[in-house]
């Protein structure tokens, strides 16, 4: 990438969706203007999260409780609002579903059948929220199958080849753009200055190998026998390190950039584990894989997993090719 020249700050995002397309075509378009106006929820969400501190009404509990059954922070449902506003009048997407919605959300006007899904998490580790610790957004873009007449989104229940693009944005000291359209994982820094995204790193590829290992021990108690192993491994063993931030964003970034393994698995009570599939686990599978590394649910791939709703959960240890290799090798073990 040239340095500072010109040519850097005008590789936009949108710029580069055409690059990465090839193509100038219609559909080229409308997906370059979708990542877009993702970008723009980035920034109104980057802006909300500077000012929260100091704005009435921006932090705490809402007292609801979501589909998921937690708590809802206001800081969820104003980044819930934002991607749909974002989206409205735009002729682009016609189908939002998140976390925070119990059904997908409709934008009739002038929206074709076959046009595009976004699926989302707009305040991913939203326990980091009041104390002023990163957190991120979530999305993945899919194409829109079939009429779906009775608002359940039948369609988006497959697996992870149906990404069309997917990503996320970290809201950390500098807020980034992080994703893949299948050709790559590639990032970029929000310049406030120009208030655009700007090109930072092209074809980003994971060590196959990190020190890093993320997962909540709190946990330990709760995890089958083989992940207590693969943790006692880590723990007796020279070169690891523990990192976790409570925030799947955060810690996914860490280790897209320095390697290492994130896990999440099942538990006794809760086999299928906490992270949700079609916006948190089969979106960073896809930039793990397209940056080179593996994303499983320590039975299959989290890409091949065929959801049988819409909030579906699956365990997640998403990483370096080899360190999720090795927490593989304890869970094959009882096999
Ligand atoms: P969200 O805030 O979108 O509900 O996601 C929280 C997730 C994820 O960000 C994080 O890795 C995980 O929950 C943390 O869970 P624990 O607090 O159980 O470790
Ligand atoms: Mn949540
Ligand atoms: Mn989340
Ligand atoms: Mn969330």
């Amino acid at each position: 990438i040239p340095e500072h020249s010109l040519d850097r700050d005008c590789t936009t995002l949108s710029r580069h969706v055409l690059q990465q397309l090839q193509s100038f075509s219609a559909d080229a378009q409308d997906l370059s203007s979708i990542m877009n106006r993702i970008a723009l929820a980035g920034k109104l969400v980057a802006r909300r999260l500077s000012r929260a501190g100091l704005v009435t009404g921006a932090l705490g509990l809402t007292g609801d409780t979501n589909v998921q059954g937690e708590s809802v922070k206001k800081m969820d449902i104003y980044a819930n609002e934002v991607f749909i506003s974002v989206f409205k009048q735009s002729g682009l997407v016609c189908r939002l579903a998140s976390e925070e919605m119990d059904k997908p959300y409709y934008i009739p006007e002038n929206c074709p059948v076959g046009r595009y899904t976004l699926l989302y998490d707009p305040i991913d580790g939203s326990s980091n929220v009041d104390i002023n610790l990163n957190v991120g957004s979530i999305f993945a873009i899919r194409q829109q199958e079939g009429e779906d007449l009775d608002g359940e989104a039948k369609d988006l229940l497959t697996d992870g080849s149906k990404q069309i693009a997917a990503g996320y944005i970290l809201y950390g000291p500098a807020t980034v753009l992080v994703y893949t359209m299948g050709k790559g994982v590639h990032s970029f820094f929000l310049d406030p200055s120009l208030g655009e995204f700007i090109l930072a790193q092209e074809n980003i590829q994971m060590p196959d190998h990190g020190s890093v290992y993320s997962a909540n021990e709190g946990n330990f108690w709760q995890w089958e026998e083989q992940i207590r192993d693969y943790i006692r491994y880590v723990h007796r063993h020279e070169g690891y390190t523990g990192r976790y931030s409570g925030a799947l964003v955060g810690d996914i970034h860490r280790i897209l950039m320095q390697g290492g393994v994130f896990l999440y698995p099942g538990s006794v009570d809760n086999p299928e584990g906490k992270l949700r599939l079609l916006y948190e686990t089969a979106p960073l599978a896809m930039i793990m894989e397209q940056a080179g590394g593996k994303a499983s649910t320590g039975k299959k791939r989290i890409m091949d997993y065929i959801p049988s709703k819409l909030h579906q959960r699956t365990p997640a240890i998403l990483g370096s090719k080899k360190d999720v290799e090795l927490v593989l090798s304890f869970i094959n073990d009882k096999d």
